[in-house]
């Protein structure tokens, strides 16, 4: 099983995971998890706090000489905020989040904001500040999951699975759909945009150029209307095996454990599979993958079927009866616009209840969604991870691949 928990709050001293159920043997390194928190800082729109932050997974434990130990992988991520800023009321951070009391006078926050975990959160947890609720519920721990994902994506590496996420929608700019992908292209020029000093940064991590344009264009008219806007993301992984997950129990379900995974990341408020909710308009003949026959299937270098059962279409985003199918796995998410404007909402004061004209604003996105696609690979990796442990079990990597090699050269025609 492979499995994860985070802790840490936005503006306090930094995050922590723990992950576990990796096998021993596996090569990882900080070097390896530190391409994906690159990733997941850049993205045009994202706010100031991107431009403090230089999110780096220490390794505290389970690795040994690069090799995994088969114990919890337990990582660090520094929040420099913490010891660098001050929140909207001019107070250090390292009082206002101080874990021993603290005498320093600071300002609670009440303006409730419509759309964030504030209102439900204070009510439910009896707090007077909200920040009690939002340091928890922002998504700075986003960087714990790609830590994690990270792990995943090594382990999910040595049987040839990749995955990836783009971004198709930003403020209503839809990008043209795309069978075939550069992935290495949306990491370079002319995906990225020059940073003043000089550095690159994704720009809205999105392969159509002339949609990612005007995508830029829906993100600066938001900024300067003190809005926000919100989109789409796909996440696609290939290479993943027939027959993961299982249509046998309802929370066994490959499709459930997506759903849940990708649905727990904030702000995502929707998520489909493959042709997903355009299939209610279509009649099943327009649907669903016919499987080609023996003679088109492909020989894998060692002789058995590279991708047994393969389909004509993958409108099913490679998930049947809740197992995978062998073609990519293809799970899109909607993510809301974000819930802290510039020109805050009408809301009501914590304390009494009464109406207040703006909602709390501290230093905010503009929009998110290209971050989203990275923490949604982060999402999917974890999930897939787990089923191919669940699948193939193993203590020591090399286990875990021969058992998912003799899977594999075993799939083929039943009659055989
Ligand atoms: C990468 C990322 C960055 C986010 N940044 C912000 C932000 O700057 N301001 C904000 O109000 N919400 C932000 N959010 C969304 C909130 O975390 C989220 O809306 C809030 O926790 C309420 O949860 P819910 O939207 O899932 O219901 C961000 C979400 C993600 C995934």
């Amino acid at each position: 099983m492979f499995r994860f928990l985070t802790a840490g709050e936005s503006h306090g001293k930094g995050l922590t995971v723990i992950v576990e159920g990796v096998p021993a043997g596996l090569r990882l390194t900080e070097e390896y998890i530190a391409r994906d928190m690159a990733r997941r800082q850049v993205g045009y729109g994202r706010g100031g706090r991107m431009q403090i932050e230089r999110d780096h997974a220490e390794i505290l434990s389970g690795v040994r000489h690069g090799l995994t130990m088969g114990s919890p992988i337990a990582m660090w991520i520094e929040n420099r905020d913490w010891s660098t800023g001050k929140g909207p009321d001019g107070v250090p951070w390292i009082d206002e989040m101080s874990i021993e009391p603290s005498d320093v006078e600071f300002e609670p926050i009440t303006a409730l904001r419509p759309g964030h975990a504030d209102t439900p959160g204070a009510a439910k947890y009896g707090q007077t500040d909200a920040r009690n609720i939002l340091e928890r519920s922002s998504a700075r721990e986003s960087a714990a999951r790609v830590a994690a994902g990270s792990v995943a994506r090594r382990f999910l590496e040595e049987f040839g699975v990749e995955v990836h996420g783009h971004v198709t929608n930003i403020g209503g700019v839809h990008a043209k759909p795309s069978h075939a992908i550069d992935w290495a292209a949306l990491e370079q020029p002319p995906y990225h945009r020059e940073r003043p000093d000089g550095s690159r940064m994704a720009a809205v991590r999105c392969a159509d150029p002339d949609a990612a344009a005007r995508m830029i264009q829906a993100i600066d008219a938001a900024r300067e209307a003190g809005d926000s806007v919100g989109g789409i993301i796909e996440v696609i992984a290939t290479g993943a095996p027939i027959g993961l997950g299982t249509h046998i129990q309802w929370d066994r379900k490959l499709t459930t454990r997506l759903a849940a995974a990708v649905m727990s990341m904030n702000a995502v408020k929707a998520v489909e599979f493959g042709a997903g909710f355009a299939q209610a308009d279509l009649r099943g003949s327009k649907v669903h993958d016919v499987i080609k026959p023996i003679q088109d299937w492909e020989r894998s270098p060692d002789g058995g079927w590279l991708r047994p059962w393969p389909r004509r279409t993958n409108n099913s985003g490679g998930l049947e009866g809740g197992m995978t199918t062998g073609e990519p796995l293809v799970v899109r998410a909607m993510v809301k616009p974000i819930a802290t404007l510039m020109n805050g909402l009408e809301t009501v004061d914590l304390a009494t209840g009464e109406f207040v004209t703006k909602a709390h604003f501290e230093r905010s996105d503009i929009t998110f969604v290209p971050t989203c696609a990275v923490i949604g690979e982060a999402m999917v990796a974890a999930v897939l991870a787990d089923a191919m442990l669940e699948k193939f079990g193993g203590d020591h990597i090399e286990e875990t691949i021969r058992n998912w090699r003799a899977y594999m050269a075993g799939l083929g025609p039943q009659g055989e």
